[in-house]
């Protein structure tokens, strides 16, 4: 039985047990084009969470990685949430535990933490608000300007924001493993050879990479340019899972995915999102397992900067803790 055939039997199998078990699929744009097929919604990190806040399944299975299951269930508690793998971490996550992050903090008592989605529920829960990378200027931009700024842990998003928004940060030093490997010398020789090509970047990219992107923005906003923009070509600095939507989008177009340097793999997969896979999927909607879970108290803290980040984005108004207290 060829390939295809086997993934069209699970994926079968997969929506059969999605009503059997009253269970939605969310797909992160990163994930398997097989994946994205079988899910109920497909989209970025703010789209996910908010699918997960308000759906009325009694199962929600992540496909994505593990900080976006958290955040569904930090914001929706009563609901089991599961995932297709324990193992799809992400490197900004490890680039800030608790313990330093809390020590960081303490040294700015009279800042605001915000602090982006892809982090730890032991992270959020000692920030005052969170962000992704589709609403964070709405988010800053509330943010009374006699108020520090403590951003991390994604170094490059945070002085992306800092730059264009005219505020200055404390940055926590961390990256994304996968935006990282972009490589500035050989985009720009790349632009030369097409120069009718539209560059599109994800925030997460270096400001030497991010110089020559015509839009920066999250999953959903690049998606929607190569939906949107009437160029026949695109150069694209992310992750390339979401290759699957644009060219569904745009079959008409080139997609040419930015250059790393030499002696790489070329290929910016996502080593933690890929660790998802159909059969995985399967499998969690068979026993509901693995399980996301957390105690009470941690979700209970972690869940105050989300509903601001909630709050905001739906222009309601928010009140700010006058100083931080752990
Ligand atoms: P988006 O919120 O833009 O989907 O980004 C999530 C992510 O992990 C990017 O690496
Ligand atoms: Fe984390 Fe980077 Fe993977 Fe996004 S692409 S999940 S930021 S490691």
């Amino acid at each position: 039985m060829g390939q295809s055939q086997t993934s069209k039997l699970i994926a079968s199998e997969i929506q059969k047990l999605k009503k059997e078990k009253n269970a939605v699929v969310l797909a992160h744009y990163y994930e398997e084009g097989d994946i994205q097929d079988v899910a109920d919604f497909v989209g970025d990190s703010y789209y996910l969470a908010q699918m997960g806040q308000k759906t009325t399944a009694d199962i929600i299975l992540l496909a994505g990685v593990v900080f976006m299951a958290e955040s569904v269930k930090i914001l929706n508690p009563k609901k089991t949430v599961i995932v297709p793998s324990l193992e799809a971490g992400c490197s900004l996550v490890d680039s800030a535990p608790a313990d330093k992050y809390l020590a960081w903090r303490k040294k700015f008592p009279r800042g605001i933490a915000v602090t982006y989605i892809n982090s730890s529920a032991e992270v959020k829960a000692i920030s005052d608000v969170i962000i992704t990378s589709s609403n964070a200027e709405k988010i800053v931009n509330s943010i009374p300007k006699d108020r520090p700024i403590l951003f991390g842990p994604d170094e490059n998003l945070g002085r992306y924001l800092s730059q264009k928004l005219g505020r200055q940060f404390e940055l926590w030093p961390g990256t994304c493993e996968v935006h990282m490997l972009f490589n500035s010398k050989k985009l720009g020789e790349l632009i030369q050879k097409n120069p009718d090509a539209r560059v599109i970047a994800h925030p997460e990219c270096t400001p030497d990479v991010l110089q020559y992107a015509q839009v920066i923005g999250s999953t959903s906003r690049l998606l929607e340019e190569v939906k949107n923009h009437p160029a026949k070509k695109f150069i694209v600095a992310t992750e390339p899972g979401i290759f699957h939507q644009m060219k569904k989008a745009r079959p008409d177009v080139e997609i040419i995915q930015a250059p790393q340097a030499d002696g790489s793999c070329g290929c910016n997969n996502c080593p933690y999102m890929k660790q998802n896979t159909l059969e995985k999927v399967l499998r969690a909607l068979q026993t509901v397992q693995p399980e996301i879970t957390m105690t009470e108290q941690l979700r209970a803290k972690a869940q105050i900067p989300l509903d601001r980040m909630m709050a905001i984005a739906n222009d309601q108004p928010v009140d700010w803790p006058s100083e931080f207290r752990p």
